[in-house]
């Protein structure tokens, strides 16, 4: 028997609410303190394309929903100009609750809370995931991850295709990138078939 087509897809919607539901009783670091809100994750659960943060800040805790924030506002700019709208991707974080003052994510977090993005990708099964960010980076393909060096570059993480990007805080305090993130996009577009829009 295949076991990788069987019962996932038909019930996407089903395993996500009830792996949400799950996550957000989690208690298995001390974030649960601090935390006001989980932040599951939101989007398409059939997303060809899924974009993958750090942690929420505090936008996201008091609202309980991913990059709504300014980072968030930037990444939403983006999402935009490549023709698409926050509801046809899948956006998620690595942690699913807030660092105090958001500092990096501790080791034992990220060890405790990955396998919940682990099993959202696994559900969610997209073409693409776009990384944010030199936390995220790390996170999948080790501490010698460097963001400058390997952003814009196709990589493979568990069978699925990830491109590393820089994260939209970054990009904040550091415009000119912008351009090189674009480039990214324009790369994730054509490997989705998709067409650049005209600006
Ligand atoms: N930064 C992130 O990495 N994730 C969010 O959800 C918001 C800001
Ligand atoms: N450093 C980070 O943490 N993220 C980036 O995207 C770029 C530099």
């Amino acid at each position: 028997m295949k076991k990788d087509k069987v019962l996932l897809p038909k019930n996407k919607d089903v395993y996500l609410s009830m792996l949400g539901k799950k996550i957000t009783k989690c208690k298995r670091c001390a974030l649960n303190i601090t935390r006001n809100n989980v932040v599951v994750g939101e989007g398409d659960p059939d997303a060809r394309l899924m974009f993958i943060g750090e942690a929420p800040g505090a936008d996201e805790d008091s609202q309980g929903k991913p990059f709504v924030g300014k980072s968030g506002q930037l990444l939403m700019r983006i999402i935009e100009a490549m023709g698409l709208k926050r509801q046809d991707v899948y956006i998620a974080n690595i942690l699913k609750c807030r660092p105090p003052k958001n500092r990096d994510p501790l080791p034992h977090e990220v060890e405790n809370c990955i396998p919940y993005l682990l099993m959202q990708i696994d559900v969610i099964d997209p073409e693409i995931i776009v990384i944010l960010g030199r936390t995220a980076g790390i996170t999948f393909f080790g501490k010698d991850f460097a963001i400058t060096k390997q952003r814009g570059n196709f990589l493979e993480f568990r069978g699925k295709r990830v491109l590393p990007t820089f994260h939209p805080a970054y990009l904040l305090m550091n415009p000119k990138a912008k351009k090189l993130t674009w480039d990214d996009m324009k790369k994730v577009l054509k490997e989705l078939g998709l067409s650049v829009p005209k600006k």
